[in-house]
């Protein structure tokens, strides 16, 4: 089995830690609190009451009853806050979700990859394609909302959910529960007949109307109500013709006032406001509003220790000043770098049928013999990393005749990142191994660099770190998938590329009529510097100077010459145009080629080989290799990985490394028969020579 109890007990231990310190920031000696203004719900709750006045409530949820969650999201950035949202809901739950998420293009790509490799038993995620209605039905609605279109959408959920749904839960991105969600369920069963919506009040005065002079906001009941949690009761509305009536009421305010400012929420209060016996007023604690200068929101957190969800009500408020907000911002802080890999654990006392992938994973490992001396490799291989695609927003313009930059890298790299830059102009796709909190380390990295920030054909993809060797034929994988261009230039982190080598790809692309079909590989000769400080070469001939005054090499010219002996670099110091050379054992040259080419063989994990079987690969499939006469990259140097240090030092990691080689072999013999020969004598002598 593997070892997860550990990490698992000190994530929960650090957040009960959080949580208890919480409690005495607002005292656990004040009263359990008030419900303000609870008009509307049953006597029971509107009395004054206490902790053990909730047990009743907790009682009337049948046990691993399946919750209904609804979550409109578009974009790169919500689709983050997304990911801490659920991890906050998945922290607490102890029943099976059903997450209804209604997406556009962007956020479905990166949350479908997301859930699919998560595999979180008990969550089932549906996707709803948002282009749907937004055409029709939302987007003649003028607004001004930060959140644009997307938040009206939840106006048509009724319609948009299926017909058998009869109840959902809706929420904002920017909410974290701090408590239980199956509470926040609960409250369904204190609908009366004609209740269909449960709301928070409005924590700001905005719909007071007094704000600043001639301010007129949409009509609301008072304060009106906030709409970052909702509970739906679709069937009700559905019956009630709440389509029309949310239609007819903003169509008439639109005569006379303009665009609304607040989005969904405008139009939610409004019809509200005529129909008031539609609403259930929910205790304040459910929808915890921040902002700087309203104190309604903090009498509401102040007066009980038993807070329940936060909402941070727009991008800016997690530096809101007010003298609560530490504590809240700890708490999303946790979520954000809380290790989802826990979350996966079973539901206690709930049944529940694990995710397909999980379950072939789970027989394999089974099968597994821990006392063979590969059994990390072979462990290695049957893990499924949790990616989050796209982790920063990215603006590509399609193009022809393009190359995308596709490499890997950890976290003790990222200071390769600004340099790559001003060496690559062009897109490039780079997997991330990272852990959850690493992910927000370089976040805050790429926000803090001028030179990051400010560029948007960047794409970044994290692959959670989970098992002890480095996947690296994966995370290759992974950013090759993500490539949007014709071609790939398939590189390391460790390289710098000539500065005009993204443009010289092109135009090369183009004169050789390179059209993706056309299985060619283009090499691009690759050096290595020994001095941090290297006066990088701005040409051709500056390298060779460089190269004859001994400042430069070529690429592992001493420990392991074969890996690019064969792209002959006497020749290249004459060439003047692109030459063609053959394949031979252990050749592992930098290429450019067709981004449909073979994908990396993903059981090389750790170091040694992985980019020598994808070459083969690409030999096995008939691809030449054309050297171009004026691209080089070079090696910065830096300190050996653990993965190289272990190879160096271990025999018997040496030993599992040959018997990933011999696998290798036989698929390819088995794929390619008497053309695979070849490589296996190939590697019959390099295994006589080492
Ligand atoms: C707490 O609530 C319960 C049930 O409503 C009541 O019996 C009890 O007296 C209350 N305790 C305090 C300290 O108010
Ligand atoms: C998205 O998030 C990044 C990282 O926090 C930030 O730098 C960027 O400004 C955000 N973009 C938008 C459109 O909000
Ligand atoms: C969503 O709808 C748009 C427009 O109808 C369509 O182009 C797109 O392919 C749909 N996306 C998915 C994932 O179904
Ligand atoms: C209520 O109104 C404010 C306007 O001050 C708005 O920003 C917010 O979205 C609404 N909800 C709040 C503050 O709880």
């Amino acid at each position: 089995m593997l070892p997860r109890g550990r990490p698992r007990a000190l994530g929960a231990a650090a957040l009960l830690l959080l949580l208890a310190v919480g409690f005495f920031l607002f005292g656990g000696d004040l009263e359990y609190g008030r419900l303000r203004g609870a008009a509307s719900l049953d006597g029971e709750l509107t009395r004054d009451h206490n902790r053990s006045a909730c047990l009743p409530l907790r009682s009337l949820l049948p046990k691993c009853e399946l919750l209904h969650v609804a979550i409109v999201c578009a974009g790169y950035n919500s689709s983050r806050d997304v990911v801490t949202l659920v991890k906050s809901m998945l922290f607490y739950r102890k029943n099976p979700l059903h997450l209804h998420l209604v997406t556009d293009e962007v956020a479905r790509n990166i949350l479908e990859t997301l859930f699919h490799t998560w595999m979180v038993p008990a969550v089932r995620v549906s996707f709803y394609n948002t282009s749907k209605f937004q055409a029709g039905a939302v987007s003649w609605i003028p607004n001004t909302h930060y959140s644009g279109l997307y938040e009206l959408l939840k106006l048509v959920l009724p319609d948009a959910l299926p017909p058998d749904l009869a109840r959902v839960i809706v929420l904002d991105t920017d909410v974290t529960f701090a408590s239980d969600i199956a509470e926040l369920w609960a409250f369904f069963a204190h609908f009366s007949d004609k209740q269909m919506i449960g709301l928070v009040e409005n924590q700001s005065n905005w719909y007071l109307g007094n704000l600043w002079k001639n301010h007129r906001p949409w009509p609301a009941l008072g304060r009106g109500f906030n709409t970052g949690v909702i509970l739906l009761w679709l069937d009700r509305l559905r019956q009630a013709g709440w389509e029309q009536m949310w239609k007819v009421t903003a169509r008439r305010l639109l005569l006379t006032l303009s665009s609304t400012s607040l989005a969904d929420q405008d139009i939610f209060n409004a019809v509200i406001k005529e129909h008031p016996g539609l609403v259930l007023l929910l205790p304040c604690l459910w929808n915890v509003q921040l902002s700087d200068h309203h104190t309604l929101a903090e009498r509401c957190y102040s007066e009980a220790s038993d807070l329940k969800v936060i909402h941070w009500n727009s991008p800016k408020k997690l530096r809101v000043k007010n003298k609560d907000v530490e504590f809240f911002r700890n708490l999303h802080l946790t979520f954000l770098e809380y290790d989802g890999n826990l979350l996966r654990r079973e539901l206690f006392g709930c049944p529940s049928q694990p995710p397909p992938q999980a379950e072939q994973r789970q027989r394999a490992l089974a099968h597994l013999d821990e006392e063979d001396a590969c059994f990390e490799f072979q462990q290695q291989r049957l893990t499924v990393h949790r990616v989050h695609l796209t982790f920063l927003p990215l603006d590509l313009l399609p193009s022809r005749h393009d190359v995308t930059l596709v490499a890997q890298l950890s976290v003790d790299r990222l200071q390769m990142l600004e340099a790559l830059c001003s060496h690559w102009p062009g897109p490039m796709s780079l997997a991330l191994y990272l852990t959850d909190a690493e992910a927000q380390q370089f976040l805050r990295f790429v926000e803090a660099s001028k030179v990051l920030s400010a560029r948007s054909n960047v794409a970044y993809h994290v692959v959670y770190r989970e098992g002890p060797l480095y996947p690296v034929n994966h995370l290759r994988n992974v950013a090759l998938a993500q490539a949007r261009t014709s071609h790939v230039f398939l590189s390391d982190i460790d390289f710098l590329p000539a500065y005009s080598l993204y443009n010289y790809l092109r135009a090369s692309i183009e004169q050789l009529d390179l059209s993706s079909q056309r299985k060619t590989a283009l090499v691009v000769p690759a050096f290595e510097s020994l001095h941090y400080r290297l006066s990088f070469p701005t040409s051709k001939a500056e390298l060779l100077a460089l190269l004859d005054a001994g400042s430069l090499h070529t690429f592992r010219y001493d420990v392991w010459p074969q890996g690019h002996t064969p792209t002959d670099y006497a020749r290249w110091r004459e060439a003047q145009a692109p030459y063609q050379v053959q394949w031979a054992a252990d050749y592992e040259p930098y290429v450019v080629v067709p981004r449909e080419c073979p994908r990396y063989d993903s059981r090389f994990v750790g170091f040694g080989w992985n980019k020598v079987a994808h070459i083969v690969e690409l030999d096995a499939q008939e691809y030449e290799f054309l050297v171009l006469p004026e691209a080089f990259t070079i090696h910065m140097p830096h300190a050996p990985s653990l993965d190289i240090s272990r190879f160096r030092s271990s025999p018997a990691y040496r030993d599992c490394l040959h018997a990933l080689k011999d696998e290798f072999h036989q698929d390819l013999s088995r794929h390619y028969g008497a053309a695979a020969l070849k490589y296996l004598t190939a590697l019959q002598r390099s295994r006589s020579s080492t």
